[in-house]
């Protein structure tokens, strides 16, 4: 590929980057963890959910032995509402290594930490180690395609090498604004639904798609796989002041977490139904219809955990998927 393009492209995205980047918590005080930290929170989750939840979480765990010395309950706790846990027990994990281990100083160091992949490891080298170490996602594989307007299937792993390579032989000794400037071209200028801003774009002139008029036509990805629909009831049963709970089965969608009494398709009939409502969850790979009902009844089923609804707030990590029958446990 042609290296003079991405190695001209560097500087100006640098200069716009020092200009134009977004006021972040975490690109304020940097250390090997605030970057664990912040990048495991940031992946599949947009920024702005992640901000002030960020902030809360380094208040609570400011150090690695902080988070490695809580209980996993807590951990979660503190991950409610953001989505894909296992990245939370995967972040204590990391902890209790680094607090027994020391910082990891190289690419396969910081690899090996649970929870962190290539993409990743590569945005915790540039930005903590001052390591030349590409950090390649869906958001800088579509920048790449578009500035070389390159036609090949970004979702090919060949695709992804190919231009983490290229990005490989242009770092510049600023490794931690470069990766962060290719991830924010990707999030505020050439962004990834409706049309990229290029008016606003340090690479206008550089980039071929760009400079064809043809930057829609870019990346050329795979067909996405329709969503599996799972049918479900919801049961917020209510027993005087308390709420029954279950966790979920320690593997799969949520694993571990705390849920309301859950059944595919219909629930058994446990008692006086007060109100119903529906709602639906988006998972990567599978949608919630749920049916929600709220039910009274007049003595505990052992087979559930009990708890008001202010335990509820205070410990129990219930997800953002029940958000919707929320609003009956009071
Ligand atoms: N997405 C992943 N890492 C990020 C970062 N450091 N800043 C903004 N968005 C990101």
């Amino acid at each position: 590929m042609d290296e003079t393009l991405m190695k001209a492209a560097v500087s100006p995205l640098l200069e716009w980057y020092r200009v134009c980047k977004r006021d972040l918590p975490w690109r304020k005080a940097r250390s090997f963890y605030t970057a664990l930290v912040s990048e495991l929170m940031l992946q599949q989750t947009r920024v702005e959910a992640v901000k002030e939840r960020y902030v809360l979480f380094l208040q609570r765990f400011p150090t690695p032995e902080a988070l490695a010395a809580a209980s996993e309950e807590e951990v979660l706790k503190m991950w409610e509402g953001l989505g894909y846990y296992s990245r939370a027990r995967n972040l204590h994990k990391a902890a209790k290594i680094l607090a027994a281990e020391g910082l990891p100083q190289d690419f396969n160091g910081v690899r090996a930490l649970p929870g962190v992949g290539d993409y990743t490891a590569g945005a915790i080298c540039s930005i903590a180690l001052g390591l030349p170490q590409p950090a390649v996602d869906g958001n800088v594989l579509r920048i790449l395609s578009r500035l070389y307007a390159d036609g090949a299937n970004i979702d090919e792993p060949a695709t992804r090498a190919r231009f983490s390579e290229l990005l490989r032989a242009a770092y510049p000794p600023e490794t931690g604004d470069f990766c962060e400037a290719l991830m924010e071209l990707g999030a505020i200028v050439c962004v990834p639904n409706g049309a990229p801003l290029c008016g606003e774009c340090p690479w206008q002139a550089l980039c071929r798609a760009h400079l064809a008029g043809e930057e829609e036509n870019y990346p050329v990805r795979s067909e996405k796989k329709a969503r599996r629909v799972v049918d479900a009831t919801v049961l917020v049963l209510q027993c005087g002041d308390k709420f029954a709970l279950e966790k979920r089965p320690a593997k799969g969608l949520l694993a571990g977490l705390w849920q309301f009494p859950f059944f595919e398709g219909d629930a058994p009939d446990l008692g006086e139904v007060v109100a119903e409502k529906r709602a639906k969850h988006i998972f990567t790979h599978v949608e919630w219809r749920m049916r929600g009902k709220l039910v009274r009844i007049d003595a505990e089923l052992p087979r559930y955990v009990w708890a008001t609804a202010d335990e509820i707030a205070r410990t129990y990590a219930v997800p953002s998927a029940f958000r919707a029958f929320m609003e009956w446990v009071r």
